[in-house]
């Protein structure tokens, strides 16, 4: 059985500035709650019941959102890095305050990553093959940004090859990987090491049985602006994807203070935040309209994101942009 887990929250996101200036990714609100949360909220659902933040880049936001985890149902603790020390040194960091016997698995999350993948699949596959690393897998027409990750028939990890020019496989990490306790003890600890540089190139090439989980489900890595958007608009329109998704109404999430004039159209997974003005005839789809925006008359706003307090004027039209503070 897996229940503890390790979530890798301190990335800078420096793809996603100036949106992440002064919130970390995994804090960013997709349909209306933290991407963490959203991953707490999945990894609790599939009997994860302790789990380590590893924070550094603005570490002290997370812990007076989540607590100990008990609004949550889980148990939550930090590891925080003075320094940040890459992913497989934020692995290590972080599993040193798990305790954890020999043959103990532990779950480890990318922050960024959304998922419709079965965790619980994810867990009895790597029970089943007795594997040191479970990686999940998924496949992307374009694997460059990714860490490329071929398999054998039998499921077994061939090679790890982290954002290749010309990759040799369709099949990527998915950032989602169940660690047993003598794979994780090959991570030196206080070391900037890179999990996906270092430490899977290396356990390969040392023997241990690394194994792809590979699941074509809902997908997504939200460190771009565009990937962010879209990630909040899928999980409105589906919110079955994550359990901690709630106050969908037609298609939209509306706070309750915004006010919305009757003749404008608001849809296709948008969020209207608590205080947005909404002025007549505009068309909002797909967009995140952060608190306090006020949106002039006839304005069209597609698959974008405005900050709090933005004055959009009127008969403005913005598709695939980024407003910021
Ligand atoms: N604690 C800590 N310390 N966390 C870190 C650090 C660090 O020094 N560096 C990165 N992280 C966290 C980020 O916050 C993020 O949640 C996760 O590690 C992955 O970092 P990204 O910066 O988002 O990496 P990426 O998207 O370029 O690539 C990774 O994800 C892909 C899938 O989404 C790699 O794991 C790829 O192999 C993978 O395909
Ligand atoms: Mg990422």
């Amino acid at each position: 059985m897996v229940t503890k887990g390790i979530l890798l929250v301190g990335g800078k996101g420096t793809r996603l500035a100036p949106l992440t200036n002064s919130t970390p990714k995994p804090m960013l609100r997709v349909a209306g709650k933290p991407v963490t949360e959203h991953q707490i909220v999945k990894a609790r659902n599939s009997g994860i019941k302790e789990l380590v933040l590893a924070t550094s880049y603005l570490a002290e936001v997370f812990e007076p959102y989540f607590g100990d985890g008990s609004r949550f149902g889980i148990s939550i603790t930090y590891a925080v890095e003075e320094v940040p020390l890459g992913t497989g040194g934020a692995i290590a960091n972080a599993a040193s305050k798990l305790n954890l016997s020999d043959d103990d698995s532990v779950i480890i999350f990318n922050g960024d990553v959304l998922s419709g993948h079965n965790l619980s699949d994810q867990i009895a596959f790597h029970e089943k093959t007795c594997s040191d690393v479970t990686l999940y897998l998924t496949q992307v027409q374009d694997s460059r940004a990714y860490g490329c990750v071929p398999i054998n028939q039998e499921g077994r990890v061939q090679s790890f090859l982290e954002k290749m020019d010309n990759p040799i496989a369709d099949t990527i990490n998915a950032g989602c990987y169940i660690f047993r306790n003598r794979a994780l003890k090959q991570i030196p600890n206080g070391q900037i090491v890179s999990v996906e540089r270092d430490t899977f190139p290396k356990l390969l090439s040392d023997g241990f049985d690394l194994f792809g989980f590979l699941d074509n489900d809902y997908w997504i890595d939200m460190g771009t602006p565009h990937s962010f958007i879209k990630a909040s608009k899928d999980l409105i329109l589906k919110p079955e994807l994550s359990a901690a998704t709630s106050g969908v109404a037609n298609g939209c999430l509306i706070g309750s203070n915004a006010k919305i004039h009757p003749s404008a159209h608001v849809g296709e997974g948008s969020t209207i935040e608590d205080g947005v003005l909404i002025h007549e005839g505009c068309t909002i789809s797909g967009s995140m309209i952060s608190a306090s925006a006020n949106v002039g008359a006839g304005s069209e706003i597609r698959d974008s994101y405005i900050a709090s307090g933005q004055v959009i004027p009127p008969g403005s039209k913005l598709i695939d942009e980024i407003i910021g503070e």
